[in-house]
């Protein structure tokens, strides 16, 4: 039976991701902050479901968890999904949000990624997975640290990718759209394309299985993102003061 461990797996794209791996028989590891989150998620299931409250920022703990689950059960997939998005969106930033984005959404996927290849390195087989975003492909208004953690994460597993195929180690870096999640359901700006969670869910898998180096979706909404980032920056810059586009107007 082979077993996947998913960080910030009790809502969402994680859980969804969860699911989905116990529904084709996977055993799964999940963490996440609350436990009450998991109990409220996972009402059945249980039998092959390892919960860790652990926060990913802390890197000690986090290690910790990793390898229980890979001792106990196995490690072939880990998949660092934990992220946190911006309650408000302002045009001057909220540094302190803004440097714990940095320990969850960047340090988070790398202290998991360490973990695993604690266990891949010596076993010689082994996925990793990384939850980006659209939004690392361009400095979006608004949304600043959270760009900049996703287009780090984006490039850090863009090098492990090409790093880790010596030790049969596959990497692949999701970055979805806009996705039906509580992350967005305080959003009040119009969200283009949308995805419900478990639709996601069958993309980031199907990617996942076909050991994909980038994944990015909806394609349509992936593509015009995409094409912006090549776009020379002065004219990005006038793409985005369009009163429509631009969320940091709010
Ligand atoms: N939804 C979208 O439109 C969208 C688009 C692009 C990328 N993404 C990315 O996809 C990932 C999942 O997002 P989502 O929309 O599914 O969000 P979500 O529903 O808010 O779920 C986030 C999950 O991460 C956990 N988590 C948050 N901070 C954590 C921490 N410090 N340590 C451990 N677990 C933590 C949460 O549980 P606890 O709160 O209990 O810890 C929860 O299980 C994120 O990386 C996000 O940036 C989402």
């Amino acid at each position: 039976m082979k077993a996947v461990f998913i960080t910030g797996g009790t809502t969402g794209i994680g859980m969804e991701l969860a699911k989905l791996y116990l529904l084709r028989g996977w055993k799964v590891g999940l963490c996440g902050r609350d436990p009450i989150k998991f109990q409220e998620s996972f009402l059945t299931d249980r039998e092959h479901v390892s919960f860790y409250p652990v926060d990913v920022s802390d890197r000690t703990a986090l290690k910790a968890a990793i390898a229980d689950f890979s001792r106990v059960i196995g490690l072939d997939l880990l998949i660092a999904n934990a992220g946190i998005g911006y309650k408000f969106k302002t045009k001057v930033p909220d540094f302190d949000w803004s440097y714990k984005m940095v320990h969850v959404n960047l340090l988070g996927v790398m202290y998991a990624f360490e973990a695993a290849l604690d266990v891949m390195i010596p076993s010689g087989k082994g996925q990793l997975v990384a939850i980006s975003s659209i939004a690392g492909y361009n400095g979006l208004p608004g949304v600043s640290a959270y760009s900049a953690t996703k287009a780090a994460v984006l490039k850090y597993c863009e090098s492990l990718h090409l790093d880790l195929r010596k030790f049969n180690i596959a990497v692949t870096t999701i970055c979805p759209g806009f996705v039906e999640t509580p992350l967005t359901a305080t959003n009040t700006h119009s969200m283009p394309f949308l995805v419900p969670a478990p639709r996601a869910a069958l993309l980031i898998a199907r990617a996942i299985e076909k050991k994909k180096m980038v994944y990015a979706f909806p394609f349509f909404f992936a593509s015009i993102v995409r094409f912006l980032s090549i776009l020379p920056r002065t004219w990005y810059r006038a793409f985005m003061g369009l009163r429509a586009v631009n969320y940091s107007k709010e």
